[in-house]
């Protein structure tokens, strides 16, 4: 096979390069490891920036988001038992986030490639990408009992943390950036309606926990456990009196209660390899920045990558010109490491750490109100929370829809 662009992994990151390219007259093949199910399936991230929202509208992919997301204005900061607002909408000239999940992104952007007949490989083998210091890279796998080969001008390496693209190069081409956590999240999806129209993230002497919802029956909530927490650990039960010893606040509010139906724990990590580019294999997403959850952040880096990417694309297809794929990299990282600092920042503000001691206590206690009390903090959280601009946007990139 032959294509333009070669597209490793149908996550977020590849399926929304597919369409922007797909719009834009660039070929592209999709090579998936996963079956379709367990793709459309994977219960992950659920908050949408501004941009976010706004790029799957402009590319018309976003008719289930515009009937079942739910935008925010505002969102909570809980600690002593007491929740406040910080009012997004009013702190960022009107920007808010939506709430819809990866799983309906995925599944919307998997409809709409299917709906282009572009090629798009489910439960491919042995997945290898090769010749990417050359102008032909290559994208090997098996399908079935065939073997494929597609050659292709460029390759998005899109396949996630654990994927095959960032190994595929050369030692000591990349430098890594990396940090662990001590703690990890416990997550359910529960089927109780949501009893707060907004987000509360709460600080607790006994850890951190996070209210959020996936739908007007559907609560999702999140608690810090140790980072190699075993899940079998958590009866239902339990998790529902931490959930409620750290979440109930002194004016009564706290989650409603319900049948649980999807647990499990993730582990928290703050990783960047650069340059996320080496030849013509380009890294976008998860293959290239991890981000700890508790900014949000994961999913609508890899939207903002993409977009950059896109537009670099264009200007190769379109002019011959390698300039923006030249600067892809240096664009894309100055947002990341701006996430990555916003989601560290969050993530040490609000989780408990095995060895705090009094003094840290009490400072983070002092963050917490000045954060809830401060206009210029308030501000600060509120523009980083809703997504901070891009040098590339969809407007300015010249791209089609
Ligand atoms: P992915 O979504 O990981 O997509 C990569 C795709 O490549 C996958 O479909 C994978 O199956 C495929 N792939 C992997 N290896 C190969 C291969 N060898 N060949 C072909 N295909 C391959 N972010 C938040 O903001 N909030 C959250 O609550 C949150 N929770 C998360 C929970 C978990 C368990 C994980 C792993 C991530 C979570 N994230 C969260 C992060 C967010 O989901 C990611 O940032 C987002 O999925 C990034 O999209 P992506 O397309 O870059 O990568
Ligand atoms: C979610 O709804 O899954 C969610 C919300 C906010 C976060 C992380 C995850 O910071």
């Amino acid at each position: 096979m032959r294509t333009q662009v070669g597209i490793v992994g149908a996550g977020p990151a590849g399926l929304l390069l597919g369409h922007l390219l797909h719009l834009n007259g660039i070929d592209s093949v999709i090579v998936e490891n996963r079956d379709r199910e367990y793709v459309v399936d994977r219960v992950r991230a659920g908050v949408l920036e501004q941009g976010t929202v706004d790029l799957m509208r402009a590319i018309g992919v976003a008719a289930g988001l515009d009937r079942r997301g739910l935008r925010h204005d505002g969102v909570y900061v809980s600690f002593d038992g007491r929740r406040h607002r910080i009012d997004m909408a009013e702190l960022t000239g009107g920007k808010a986030i939506t709430v819809y999940g990866q799983n309906e992104v995925v599944r919307d952007l998997i409809d709409a490639r299917i709906a282009t007949t572009r090629p798009l490989y489910f439960e491919a083998q042995d997945v290898e990408v090769g010749a990417i210091d050359s102008a032909a890279p290559t994208i090997r796998f098996r399908h079935g009992d065939t073997a494929h080969e597609v050659r292709c001008d460029v390759i998005a390496g899109c396949d996630g943390f654990h994927g095959v693209c960032r190994p595929s190069i050369p030692a000591g081409v990349l430098a890594i950036y990396e940090r662990t956590y001590p703690f990890g999240w416990l997550g359910i999806l529960a089927e109780a309606a949501p009893s707060s129209e907004e987000l509360v993230y709460t600080y607790h002497d006994r850890g951190f926990a996070l209210f959020s919802m996936r739908s007007p029956a559907i609560t999702r909530l999140y608690l810090q456990v140790p980072p190699d927490e075993s899940i079998e650990r958590w009866s239902d039960d339990r998790i529902w009196n931490e959930m409620l010893t750290r979440m109930t606040a002194s004016d009564g509010w706290r989650p409603n209660v319900g049948r649980i139906v999807q647990k499990g724990v993730t582990p928290m990590r703050s990783f960047v390899a650069a340059p996320m580019r080496h030849g013509r294999l380009f890294l976008a997403g998860d293959a290239a920045h991890i981000v700890p959850p508790t900014g949000a952040k994961g999913l609508n880096l890899a939207a903002s990558d993409v977009l950059v990417l896109a537009r670099a694309l264009k200007a190769f297809y379109e002019s011959g010109s390698a300039e923006w794929l030249d600067r892809y990299s240096e664009i894309c990282l100055r947002r990341v490491w701006k996430a990555q600092r916003f989601s560290w920042w969050m993530t040490t503000l609000l989780h408990k750490l095995p060895d705090e001691t009094p003094f840290d206590h009490q400072r983070r206690i002092a963050d917490l109100d000045y954060l809830t009390s401060s206009r210029a903090a308030m501000t600060s959280l509120a523009e980083q929370y809703v997504g901070l601009p891009s040098e590339v946007t969809f407007e300015s990139a010249g791209l089609l829809h």
